[in-house]
């Protein structure tokens, strides 16, 4: 029998929780011993042996880290560490925005893209509501999985617009517009700045016009999450095109920004967010008193950010030399990545699978939403070893020019079997 318990904590009401999906297929992948083996489940980076990529420039700026005399292992500030935060703005905004000339930006370093997600959750949560009652946050069915928990933790009532069409394997445009009217006025709307996680699918330069008029005249308030800036297109000023466009036509806004994929500096927690307020009489004093209150929920969380990763990615952003290596190293990861898009495609072609499979080739960034079922993708999992999430998106990074024969014959092979 079970001693009694000392205290009364109520321990009968914490049910058991499920293993979180991505790290859980991440794990089943580890301890598969089969030497076929493919990972196409969690977003990272690999090279063409299959192998995490420290990128040339991160190996640099660490040694450079590593030599720096002066490095200590002191606290950073609360907000963070100054010379990274304030290039990360100007990398989203471009170097000469009037909105951080303006001093209309305010910039929180952060446990990478999730931390900041979370930050901004928080700070929402707090000070955007309606006669006392939460404004309900807007996410793109499907979208991130951890967006659906970061944002109901902090007890912000969530619900979806839509965003992929299942016959095009592309944007559900006239969905997803249809959903931004009849939201709510000033409902928070998520959107991906680029590479939007799963699908691979973003709006044009045009749809994004149409889906900023339209959150204009419905007064939503833009909350863009921004993990693969540089990954979509190769081109870090391209890949923030989204986010200028909104800044430009004068919203106010936030940005959850991570530097784990294109740094590749995943389990080092680098990230930021930034809030940007709409040009006015009044901005920058608006812009120091949300600063103000960003730095006590920050405090209150994790009291200040860790320091290594963020001082990696300040060395590269603070040196133009590095910080044009750095572009050369992104266009490896975006152009290894479309390589593998048109190969996979290629040999799904020619072997005549079932089903059409240029949205492989349209898709862009980390992920393809390749449209296979959750019985097909388990099929995969048992009978060949290929370990992807259960809605079929794969991570395309996963794929190099030793396992896409593999992998595109076990597809062919699992489509033709199993609907
Ligand atoms: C992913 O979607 O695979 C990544 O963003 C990893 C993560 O933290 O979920």
């Amino acid at each position: 029998m079970a001693p009694p318990s000392v205290t009364n904590f109520p321990a009968e009401v914490v049910p058991q929780a499920p293993e979180d999906p991505l790290f859980g297929l991440m794990r089943a992948y580890r301890a598969d011993p089969s030497p076929d083996k493919v990972d196409l489940g969690i977003g990272a980076y690999r090279d063409d042996n299959a192998k995490p990529w420290v990128l040339p420039v991160v190996k640099k700026a660490d040694e450079i880290l590593r030599n720096d005399p002066e490095a200590n292992h002191e606290y950073l500030p609360i907000t963070g560490l100054a010379a990274l935060t304030g290039k990360a703005a100007e990398l989203l905004l471009g170097k000469s925005a009037p909105a951080i000339a303006e001093k209309r930006v305010s910039s929180v370093q952060t446990i990478s893209g999730t931390g900041a997600v979370h930050l901004g959750a928080l700070f929402l949560a707090k000070f955007y509501k309606i006669q006392g009652t939460n404004r309900t946050v807007y996410l793109s069915n499907p979208t991130w999985a951890n967006h659906h928990q970061i944002f109901t933790n902090v007890g912000l009532p969530i619900a979806t617009y839509p965003y992929f069409s299942k016959e095009t394997k592309g944007l559900d445009f006239e969905g997803m517009k249809a959903a931004l009217r009849e939201a709510a006025d000033g409902s928070i709307i998520l959107l991906h700045a680029c590479a939007h996680n799963p699908t691979g699918v973003d709006p044009t330069p045009e749809q994004w016009r149409d889906i900023a008029l339209l959150m204009k005249e419905k007064k939503h308030f833009p909350f863009f999450d921004t993990a693969y800036q540089g990954f979509a297109s190769g081109d870090l000023d391209r890949d923030a095109g989204a986010i200028r466009l909104f800044v430009e036509e004068g919203f106010e806004l936030v940005i959850a920004q991570s530097f784990a994929k294109n740094f590749g500096l995943y389990g080092e927690r680098a990230g930021c967010f930034h809030y940007v307020a709409s040009p006015s009489s009044d901005a920058a004093e608006i812009t120091t008193r949300v600063a103000s209150q960003l730095a006590i929920l920050q405090r209150s969380e994790i009291s200040n950010p860790p320091i290594y990763g963020a001082r990696i990615a300040s060395i590269v952003l603070n040196d133009s030399t590095l910080f044009a290596e750095w572009q050369d190293n992104l266009r490896t990861m975006s152009g290894r990545i479309i390589s593998m898009r048109t190969a996979l495609r290629d040999k799904l072609e020619k072997l005549g699978t079932p089903g059409k499979w240029n949205h492989i080739t349209d898709q862009i960034g980390m992920f393809s939403f390749t449209g296979l079922t959750e019985a097909q993708v388990l099929k995969l999992r048992q009978n060949y070893h290929i370990y992807m999430t259960k809605n079929g998106r794969i991570s395309m990074a996963g794929l190099n020019s030793k396992n896409v024969d593999y992998v595109a014959n076990a597809i062919d092979k699992v489509v033709r079997e199993v609907q």
